[in-house]
């Protein structure tokens, strides 16, 4: 297989270096300057794979890291930090959004680039690590080190295929593999059609450790890849065990092609998603769909992500446990307005009773008391006496507006800030009165989200379709 064309494609231009570069030395110069003029003492460095040269064409972000000393408060650093980042971003006719990680940070977009600011300690090793940003220098400064120059071609060619199968990027709503993991792959097997090899024999619980410090035997997830500048951490400890698999097969998949078809493989999976065969495969599979779309709270993303995956999670496990079985569920959202949880029953209707289960006739007494209470209606099953109980939820659609209610909304688990937007703004819909009738999805402002949506319910139909050409 010849990479050479692709890498074209992938690897960044001369020009493109270029202009990146120049942005990041006019942030990083005002910061430096600015800060010496106004006594903050910190340094402003160029990290992440912008600085490893592991960043594909189209797609850089700029990781800017504002070090400060370790003496200096936490408070300090997330005031002086977040200010420097501010006036750099006015300075460079940016406009700057304020974002949380792990801490505070700034993202700006400057000459249609997306540069991140981000205040942190200066340190030489893990020991010392304050917060978990802390570590990208020490990462930036191995690869720098480590990656030869045909390897980080290798990077690319990693990253891209990653991308292009859905399994690239360790923020939740992925759960995939970080640049940084990709790096160490290419570290561990060298290039990337050795990766495939490697990888498509990989078993559970995988473990790389390219220092050899010998502690993976303390974690217990599906891969583990020790990082090489911290003993104690995991790089993979956020990949879903889905993806871990999604990769696996896909780099399969990929080695039983022909050329043809692998080239492809780094390319966009392009398909036409047509509205009415989208309604029709739900049709088809003789389920019932319930969406329900509510608006969300003014949340960071990685806090967003982990509570609707939770709240879906528990309405699912308590739809089940009152008998209406699901076939599957998930959730979509545009990350600004609005979320949609989708559910698909195997059974939507309940018949009028269920049995309900008394004592076991063994114990005189309880039996007795049972059976006092129940003088006409109860019976024996097996051992144990029962009773033919009415429903209270005859649909699935009648259990959800029972829940999604103040008095009851403790029912489930749900994420701590979605409770309230939840009950006051939540609408049941089928998946076609959702589709066509819905005015947020059919504004002719969110054409984008909408499409994003039909994508996400191509693949809740037919998951798994990026993993083979
Ligand atoms: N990082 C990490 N673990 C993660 C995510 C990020 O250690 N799960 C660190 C890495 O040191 C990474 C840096 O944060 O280099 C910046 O993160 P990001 O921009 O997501 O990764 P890049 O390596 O810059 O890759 P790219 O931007 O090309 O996706
Ligand atoms: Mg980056």
């Amino acid at each position: 297989m010849n990479y050479r064309e692709i890498l074209k494609e992938i690897k960044p231009s001369k020009s493109e270096r270029e202009t990146v570069h120049k942005i990041a030395k006019e942030a990083i110069d005002y910061i430096n300057k600015k800060s010496e003029k106004e006594n903050i003492d910190v340094e402003a460095i160029l990290v992440g794979s912008v600085a490893k040269d592991t960043w594909l064409s189209g797609k850089a972000d700029i990781d800017i890291f504002i070090n400060f000393p370790l003496e200096k408060s936490e408070d300090y650093l997330k005031e002086k930090g977040l200010y420097l980042g501010y006036e750099c971003s006015k300075h460079l006719n940016g406009t700057a959004e304020k974002k949380y990680a792990s801490h505070p940070y700034i993202i700006s977009h400057i000459n249609n680039y997306d540069v991140d600011f981000v205040p942190c300690y200066k340190i030489d090793n893990a020991n010392q690590l304050k917060s978990a940003v802390d570590r990208t220098l020490l990462h930036t400064q191995y690869m720098e080190k480590h990656l030869t120059e045909n390897q980080k071609d290798e990077v690319l060619l990693l990253k891209k295929f990653m991308s292009e199968i859905g399994t690239y990027g360790s923020e939740f709503k992925v759960g995939g593999f970080a640049g940084y993991l990709c790096e160490i792959l290419i570290l561990k097997y060298d290039n990337f059609e050795n990766t495939m090899q490697k990888v498509s024999k990989w078993k559970n619980n995988t473990k790389i450790d390219l220092e050899s410090y010998g502690t993976s035997k303390f974690f217990k997830d599906p891969l583990i890849a020790i990082d090489p500048i911290d003993k104690n951490r995991n790089v993979a400890a956020s990949l879903k065990r889905e993806k871990m698999a999604e990769f696996v097969i896909a780099s399969r998949n990929f080695l039983n092609s022909d050329n043809k078809k692998r080239n492809e493989y780094f390319h966009e999976f392009k398909k036409k998603i047509d509205l009415n065969y989208l309604i029709s495969q739900f049709r088809d599979r003789k389920t019932k769909i319930i969406t329900i779309k509510f608006n969300i709270p003014n949340v960071p993303v990685d806090s967003l992500h982990p509570q609707l995956r939770k709240t879906q999670v528990s309405l699912e496990e308590k739809l089940e446990n009152n008998d209406f079985s699901v076939f599957k569920s998930d959730y979509w959202t545009d990350e600004d307005e609005i979320a949609i949880f989708i559910f698909e029953l195997n059974v939507y209707k309940q018949s009028k009773y269920r049995i309900h289960e008394g004592p076991k006739i063994w114990g005189e007494e309880a039996s007795s008391n049972f059976l006092a209470s129940h003088k006409d209606t109860s019976y024996i099953l097996g051992d144990t006496l029962v009773l033919n109980k009415k429903r209270e939820f005859e649909t699935a659609k009648e259990f959800i507006k029972f829940v999604f209610t103040c008095e009851h909304i403790h029912i489930i688990k749900v994420g701590k800030n979605l409770k309230e937007t939840i009950i006051n703004s939540y609408e049941l819909n089928d998946i076609k009165e959702l589709l066509n009738n819905d005015n947020y999805l059919n504004d002719e402002a969110n054409i984008s989200y909408f499409n994003d949506f039909l994508k996400f319910l191509d693949d809740f139909l037919n998951p798994g379709q990026l993993l083979k050409r």
